[in-house]
């Protein structure tokens, strides 16, 4: 165990979720903060001390940050559904630009060193290059990316100034969850291909399981998307951390596996793992979906020594595992 107190918001949520555990089983002192509004309306789990508090309280968070005396955030909690976004994007740059702008001021004058913040590759938009690297030029097409993008902004206004030190990570796809499936992603609606299959399978209902376009410029015409098992992703949080022990400022890394998987090899790859036979329907394009997007991740890997562990295959049994769990309670 370490000298840091961690304190992840969004703690409740997927990734935020398997992040506690990680810290929780190092037996580090993990605090989370959540107000509930996107996962379950009570702890999901019990890898920390929970506090129901919302990441724009101010003073009220300032106050509890100074007295846990924590050392480092690892900020999760996020609106994260692109139609969402879309539709009302008010929400968006309430939920996550102004209040995340003040959770970064509650952790500065409660004396909060690190902050490892939760970006995504959608601050890219659509990219021009096969693999994207840090060094893409970052032109968003939806709301969610845009109040990404602004908050990268800032963290490296404020790295740049020495008020604090950031590690951002931008991820494509988090999948998989802990390999018992006691814990996992279970988002209210689910928008994400994995567990949707999952679900599919295993509640029946709809009788096939939808693919949305199949005549991209890709071998077998459908998108290509990257997949990063969420241990592995969590793991490399740890470690962004711990950079910052010893390298001040703001520091950027794209966390891909740097290996795509087309949508049809996904689906085949489940039913190959789970033994299903799931009728697939295939649909039109959906608006705003680009061909590709795979992460160059090899300033992560040189690094931060980023070697993620787990397969595909390995992503699709964990979530399984969990929903099958789930459909047994
Ligand atoms: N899941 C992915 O594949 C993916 C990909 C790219 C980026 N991300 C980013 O990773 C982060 C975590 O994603 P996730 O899938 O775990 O999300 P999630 O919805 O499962 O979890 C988010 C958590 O934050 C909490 N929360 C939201 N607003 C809050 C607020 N104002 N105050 C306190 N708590 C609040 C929610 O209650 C929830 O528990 C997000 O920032 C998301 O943008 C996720």
């Amino acid at each position: 165990m370490g000298s840091d107190v961690y304190v992840v918001s969004g703690g409740n949520g997927y990734i935020g979720s398997h992040m506690c555990r990680f810290l929780h089983e190092r037996g580090e002192n993990v605090h989370i903060i959540d107000n509930y509004s996107t996962s379950p309306s009570k702890p999901t789990h019990s890898y920390g001390t929970f506090h129901h508090i919302d990441i724009g309280a101010g003073e009220e968070l300032c106050a509890l940050l100074k007295n846990i005396k924590a050392s480092c955030v690892f900020h999760f909690s996020a609106r994260a559904l692109v139609p969402e976004g879309e539709a009302d994007p008010f929400l968006y740059y309430r939920e996550n630009l102004i209040k995340t702008l003040m959770l970064l001021e509650s952790c500065h004058q409660a004396g909060v060193k690190k902050f490892v913040f939760s970006s995504t590759c959608a601050t890219f938009g659509v990219p021009d290059t096969e693999k994207i690297s840090e060094k893409n030029a970052q032109n968003p097409i939806n709301t969610y990316g845009n109040t990404k993008k602004l908050l990268e902004l800032a963290m490296r206004d404020l790295g740049e100034k020495k008020l604090m030190d950031f590690v951002i990570f931008r991820y494509f796809n988090a999948a998989g969850c802990s390999p018992d499936g006691k814990i996992g992603e279970n988002h209210d609606p689910e928008t994400h291909l994995i567990p949707n299959l999952c679900k599919s399978y295993l509640e029946g209902g709809e009788s096939t399981f939808k693919i949305f376009g199949t005549d991209y410029p890709t071998p077998d015409g459908t998108c290509i998307r990257d997949y990063i098992h969420v241990n592995d992703l969590v793991k490399t949080h740890f470690d962004g951390a711990n950079y910052l022990n010893e390298n001040h400022g703001f520091f950027d890394f794209n966390l891909g596996s740097s290996t795509g998987y087309s949508v049809k090899e996904v689906v085949d790859t489940f039913k190959k793992v789970s033994g299903s036979d799931l009728p697939v329907e295939l649909m039109g394009r959906r608006a705003g979906d680009p061909p590709q997007l795979v992460g160059d991740s090899s300033k992560a890997k040189e690094v931060l020594g980023f070697n993620p562990q787990m397969t595909l295959e390995d992503s699709i049994t964990h979530t399984l595992n969990y929903f099958r769990l789930k459909k047994d309670k």
